[in-house]
């Protein structure tokens, strides 16, 4: 591979939309961000210079960051973040992966504004297992909000309260036509008829998962996180923040300037308040040679499921299937060293005393695995566990089962509380784990797409109500089950998935939906050195930040 350098500061940007003037933060005065492109087996080198006032600092999300956990992001987890006027350089080979991903801001809620995709080209003589596309398009989905989402986030967690809902969701950073003052600030795709076009789409929102469909079209869905899958055609996908889906839309033999609209809009199985508006673009056939064409063509429209259909979820996330072929084999850990059963969804934490709350019933709402709410330290965790100085900073208690026995998609119980901590998880170089992931209905069942930083998983199983240690396993696939890093635990359900720690470092674990990562659904795992020198974590870069 090659060495490929960036650049990418973060600086202030004027961006207007639905007639609201924002000054946000954004790499370079684009927004979204520029496209980070490389080649399976290339060294990426991204020097990341900070000229705002808040501190920063940039996830490459999904990127496997063999031995080089440095690079990885997450602010508190792996590095302080950069602060104002600082800058610090990410350094990381992409190896074993070719497809989409993406990038984003790890720290707060920057990522509303601060993401770019990451375009991973396969080696240079190698083609892709699917028709060649005439051309490659990055879809990005994102939410704008009309006022600074720092201020929002700051409140709920003050109140105790549920954040105030975005705006607009948008694509490529447009909300599109079907919001008022919008309709210039439409994406639009320009296609030819009859050909092959490989949208990339991204959801990079901060809190919602979203429906996708393009009006009269079906696509050919190729690959997922990364990793390509056995293709299967749909008219309509659901993609999870933190979640990449590489689709083939085949265009028709349309009269010239035919035009469909591409909609996003929710996914939401909680209760609560959410934006339940629809972002949509254009797809516009344009076949050069007619274009005298004067005829007005009706626009038309998709169909997208409804706003709670959990039931449509489960059956199209049962669809991705890893390729698993010589080439791209399956490598489902098929002994296991060390099965974990986590609960993960929404609790509360009381309300201080002389205080009043807006969280359910006058408490404050948090968010736990485990039922610990994960509370940030105030130095990397990395660094801490890198030069043994972990006292203070976390503890290596995590309760690796629940409790009790617990009924968890039942009444909620009365209690609803969480405890806090910076636990964290140990696992052995190249341990096997199993860990299944069970949504609790304590405060209403919810999905929550988790990510785990550092690997690939395998979803072995998923279902609806309580997990059954004794039954369900029956029924794990350990052929050809989906490769990810990020998959949704269905609304009162659960999910196992599996993978190898055979990458030293600590690595993140959190529900992708950012409030929810915001009152404490995460936690860390720590993986150990390997015996073999490349199988070990080398010190920091000497520009590492300091706290
Ligand atoms: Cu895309 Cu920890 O994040």
């Amino acid at each position: 591979g090659v060495t490929r350098h960036y650049t990418f500061n973060i600086m202030y940007h004027n961006v207007t939309r639905l007639c609201h003037t924002r000054t946000i933060l954004s790499v370079n005065g684009q927004f979204p961000g520029p496209r980070l492109v490389a080649r399976e087996g290339d060294r990426v080198i991204v020097k990341v210079v900070n000229q705002v006032s808040n501190n920063v600092s940039i996830h490459w999300h999904g990127v496997r960051q063999l031995t080089s956990g440095w690079a990885d992001g997450p602010a508190y987890i792996t590095q302080c973040p950069i602060q104002t006027g600082q800058s610090y350089t990410y350094n990381f080979t992409i190896t074993g992966q070719r497809g989409t991903l993406l990038w984003h801001a790890h720290i707060s809620w920057l990522r509303s504004t601060i993401y770019g995709p990451i375009i991973i080209l396969p080696k240079r003589n190698q083609s892709y297992p699917f028709q060649k596309p005439h051309k490659e398009i990055p879809i990005i989905f994102g939410e704008w909000f009309n006022v600074d989402p720092e201020a929002v986030i700051q409140q709920a967690l003050q109140t105790g309260g549920g954040p105030n809902v975005s705006d607009a969701y948008t694509i490529n950073g447009l909300p599109g036509p079907l919001y008022n003052c919008s309709s210039k600030d439409t994406y639009k795709l320009r296609v030819k008829p009859g050909k092959s076009y490989l949208l990339r789409l991204i959801n990079a929102a901060l809190n919602d998962e979203l429906f996708f469909s393009i009006a009269n079209h079906t696509v050919t869905v190729v690959e997922a996180d990364a990793v390509y899958i056995k293709p299967f055609d749909t008219d309509q996908l659901l993609i999870a923040p933190g979640q990449t889906t590489n689709v083939l839309l085949r265009t028709k033999s349309y009269l010239p300037n035919a035009t469909f609209f591409m909609e996003a809009r929710p996914y939401f199985s909680g209760v609560g308040t959410i934006d339940n508006s629809t972002t949509a673009a254009i797809l516009h056939y344009n076949n050069h040679s007619s274009s005298s064409s004067s005829s007005k063509l009706p626009v038309l429209r998709p169909t997208l499921p409804p706003i709670n259909a959990t039931g449509f979820v489960a059956n199209f996330t049962s669809k991705f299937r890893s390729l698993n072929s010589v080439k791209y084999p399956a490598n489902v850990p098929k002994t296991i060293d060390r099965k974990f059963f986590f609960t993960v969804g929404l609790g509360s934490n009381p309300c201080p005393k002389n205080t009043t709350c807006q969280g359910p019933n006058g408490t404050k709402f948090s968010a736990s695995i485990n039922n610990v709410s994960f509370v940030m330290p105030s130095t990397a965790i990395l660094q801490a566990y890198f030069f043994g100085q972990n006292n203070g900073v976390y503890t290596t208690d995590f309760p690796v089962n629940p409790p009790l026995p617990f009924n968890y998609t039942g009444t909620p119980p009365n209690n609803t509380n969480v405890s806090n901590g910076t636990k964290t998880v140990i696992l052995g170089f190249n341990t096997t784990v199993e860990l299944v992931m069970q949504d609790t209905s304590i405060l209403g069942a919810e999905s929550h797409p988790l990510h785990l930083h550092g690997f690939n998983f395998f979803i072995v199983g998923q279902g609806f109500g309580n997990y059954d240690p004794n039954n369900d396993p029956k029924n794990f696939n350990f052929v050809d089950p989906a490769e990810r890093n990020t998959a949704g635990v269905p609304a009162g359900g659960w999910i196992a998935i599996r993978f190898l720690a055979d990458n030293p470092g600590v690595w993140f674990m959190h529900c992708h939906l950012d409030v929810h990562t915001s009152w404490g659904l995460r936690m860390a795992w720590i993986v150990l050195d390997g015996p073999q020198p490349n199988q070990k974590l080398p010190p920091p870069p000497s520009d590492l930040p300091k706290c």
